[in-house]
């Protein structure tokens, strides 16, 4: 297995300081060390944190309640990019947030490496799939699946430097799961739309395990997608992971997270993960910590951490 890692540290999708320190956090808990102590070996590149510079053309642009759009634009063009090459070269790209105005960069990366072979899992409590029409916040961050859907391109006004950004994922290729904070005109997208939205209650159902393979018997019924996980931590309960700008009780337990990761591993298909919203500056150190390790946890089984173990190769007596 070929894995690279790609820092994101973007705090401009939303207002609160802090998540842009989430990769260097992560990193620094060791989340390199505990990929290399995965039981089949891995070979892991770490690609550092993604710099971007407006460019001066870019830099008096605004869009109607687009917070900070110039640096949105900037640095996903740069995210894209290197995505891009990152799965190019073979590996599976993980991508360390930073805030989830950067799933725009990261699928469109995927999507430009795959030829548009693509299908989308976003897991988070929220839909993201406001336009600067519906947001009531106008941070991006609440914006990422409307900016990339197809489905949604004539609802947006011509976007400055985003010309490299063809919307070009239906959203027929993307599920949801984890959904417990829907805003209305989010809601009646996905109704209008039909979109493969399971939200807490259908967890609570069904179990993770069924929602998994409900989700992608829906986008893609041949199994022969690359994968795109777009895993933001407030998926998870706010007891699990505290450490985020929009945490919300009533979430997915870490189990559950670890679950549904490990059933995306063994289809062999994931070909890259956003691992988002971890905020280092939220809560007390023992909730930071808490945060951290479950995103670590996330990040591990996608990539074939066994909580049982492996049994040695060629070993049959002790
Ligand atoms: N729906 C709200 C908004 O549009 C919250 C979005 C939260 N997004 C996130 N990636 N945590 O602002
Ligand atoms: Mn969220
Ligand atoms: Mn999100
Ligand atoms: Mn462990």
């Amino acid at each position: 297995l070929k894995v690279g890692v790609l820092g994101v540290p973007f705090d401009k999708g939303q207002a609160k300081k802090g998540v842009g320190n989430g990769p260097e956090f992560i990193r620094k808990k060791g989340l390199l060390e505990r990929i290399a102590e995965i039981e089949q070996k891995i070979d892991v590149k770490d690609y550092g944190d993604v710099s971007y510079k407006i460019p001066d053309e870019l830099q008096k642009e605004i869009v109607p309640n687009m917070k900070a759009y110039a640096d949105i634009a900037a640095c996903n063009f740069e995210v894209s990019k290197m995505v891009e090459d990152i799965i190019k070269t073979g590996r599976i790209c993980i991508t360390l947030g930073g805030d989830h105005s950067l799933g725009v960069g990261t699928v469109d990366g995927h999507i430009k490496a795959k030829n548009e072979n693509v299908c989308v899992i976003w897991v988070d409590a929220h839909a993201d799939l406001n336009t600067n029409k519906t947001s009531s916040t106008g941070n991006v961050h609440g914006m990422p699946m409307a900016l990339l859907a197809t489905e949604l391109s004539d609802y947006w006004p011509y976007l400055p430097g985003m010309d490299w950004q063809k919307p070009v994922l239906s959203l027929r290729d993307v599920a949801y799961i984890g959904l417990r904070s829907v805003d209305t005109y989010e809601r009646l997208v996905i109704d209008k739309l039909g979109i493969n939205a399971f939200g807490m209650e259908d967890i609570e159902n069904f179990g993770i395990n069924t929602i998994v393979e409900m989700a992608l018997n829906k986008i893609d019924p041949a199994g022969e997608k690359s994968i795109h996980v777009s895993f933001d931590i407030d998926s998870l309960d706010s007891l699990e992971a505290p450490s985020t700008g929009t945490a919300l009780r009533g979430g997915m337990t870490l189990r559950e997270g670890i679950q549904l990761m490990e059933i995306l591993y063994r289809t062999g298909r994931l070909g890259a993960l956003d691992l988002v919203e971890v905020n280092p500056s939220i809560g007390t150190e023992t909730e930071v910590n808490r945060t951290i390790d479950a995103a670590i946890h996330v990040i591990m089984a996608a990539l074939g951490h066994c909580r049982r173990g492996i049994r040695p190769k060629n070993v049959h007596t002790l």
